[in-house]
């Protein structure tokens, strides 16, 4: 996430923390006439009012503000098997040129040249995500982010290599525009798009109306939800004394609710980027994974350094306070009920996941995590 610095009237020279940094306009207040308290308070405040940036779009116009629409393309499966007959053709093609060796002419004596099939249409897919080009930390949900286009590719990856999403139920955590919970409706059964803030959901819920058609042909049930981790799980119900006008579009209801601890894969992006919400969203892992089926959680994150004055040194914070929360798989076995209740984490190696969206960088400090939640063993 780059962060758009705030401008400090005591200070003349202005921070660039991040090459895509740009000022924000808010000023501080005076520092010297104001207690302490209020002073970090009001720093929180003006944290809150910074704007932020994704690389992901760097290419969008600048100065614009306000919803934009971006296009995702990405091959579907009948277009990997073209390309991967025609590149087989091809081959074929000119292992038969080669094998004959021969140089073909026609009748005047001209030599007759081997030509190329032409390339078949392409039939690439096209999501249509309508998103903010910068945003506040708070409202950064309005923005894609280059961990769920990572994640995308890996759920991509998934989708043309296996059967293993089909028909499946899914929750997304901290979905923002929702892409990648969309990506996956064209195969799974159910997918809930979580996160929260009514602007955050209702930009979610266009871009679900946007993209239908990637889903509607398998009448796949997308839903919209809020998932506040500070409030864990599980989200407050709307009360059926309610009509549909009354209650809140985004509340969950006990049915869904109780599909939901039943889902078996979790998916999460660029979630880990303050140690408070790190907490709010695994203490809502511990009790949404001990419920219903057994779940498995990809969390795709961007590992981002800063300068730390406190170690003197560039460090990843946010990172290492995530990675706290993990285990080694093995050795938590090994280790037995004295470890348990317990998050294990793997890194998945990405160079195995072939880039399918175009429209990123696909850096080396982007991760994908697989995590389980092993329950404490019941002895008696
Ligand atoms: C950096 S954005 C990532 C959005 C999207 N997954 C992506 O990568 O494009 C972080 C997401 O976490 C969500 N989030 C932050 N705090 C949250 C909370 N307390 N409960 C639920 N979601 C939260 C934000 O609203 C935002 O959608």
């Amino acid at each position: 996430m780059e962060r758009i610095s705030e401008e400090e009237e005591e200070e003349e020279e202005e921070k660039v923390l991040n090459p895509t940094t740009i000022k924000s306009t808010l000023k501080r207040r005076e520092r010297d006439c104001m207690e302490e308290e209020e002073e970090d308070e009001d720093e929180d405040e003006d944290e809150d009012e910074d704007e932020v940036m994704s690389e992901v779009h760097l290419g969008c116009p600048p100065n614009f503000s306000g919803p934009h629409l971006s296009y995702f393309t990405f091959p579907t499966s009948l277009t990997l098997q073209q390309q991967q007959q025609q590149q087989e053709s091809e081959i074929d093609d000119d292992d038969d040129a080669k094998g004959e060796g021969v140089i073909s002419l026609d009748e005047d004596g001209d030599l007759l040249l081997t030509r190329r099939k032409p390339n078949k249409p392409s039939n690439n897919c096209r999501m249509t995500i309508q998103h903010n080009i910068t945003s506040t930390i708070p409202s950064v949900g309005l923005q894609v982010w280059r961990a769920e286009l990572a994640l995308a590719d890996f759920v991509l990856h998934g989708i043309f290599t296996s059967n293993k999403y089909d028909g499946i139920t899914a929750l997304e955590l901290g979905a923002g525009t929702g892409l990648l919970g969309i990506l996956l409706a064209s195969v799974a059964k159910t997918v809930f798009l979580t996160d929260h803030g009514e602007d955050i959901l209702d930009n979610c819920a266009v871009n679900v109306h946007l993209n239908s058609k990637i889903f509607e042909n398998h009448q796949a049930s997308v839903y919209v939800r809020e998932l506040d981790w500070i409030k864990s799980w599980p989200p407050s119900v709307s009360a059926d004394i309610l009509t549909s006008q009354e209650r809140y579009k985004y509340l969950w209801n006990p049915s869904e609710v109780e599909e939901a601890e039943n889902a078996s894969l979790l998916l999460a992006a660029d979630v880990i980027y303050s140690d408070d919400l790190t907490d709010a969203l695994f203490n809502t892992l511990r009790i949404l994974m001990s419920r219903g089926s057994t779940k498995v959680l990809y969390l795709a994150l961007e590992k981002r350094y800063n300068f730390s004055l406190h170690d003197l040194d560039i460090v990843a914070n946010g990172y290492s306070h995530f990675q706290s929360y993990l285990q080694d798989e093995e050795e938590c076995r090994q280790l037995g009920n004295g470890s348990l209740p317990c998050f294990v984490g793997k890194n998945i190696d990405l160079t195995d996941i072939p880039q399918y969206v175009r429209e990123y960088d696909r850096e080396t400090n982007i991760e994908i995590w697989q995590i389980k939640y092993l329950p404490s063993v019941s002895t008696s």
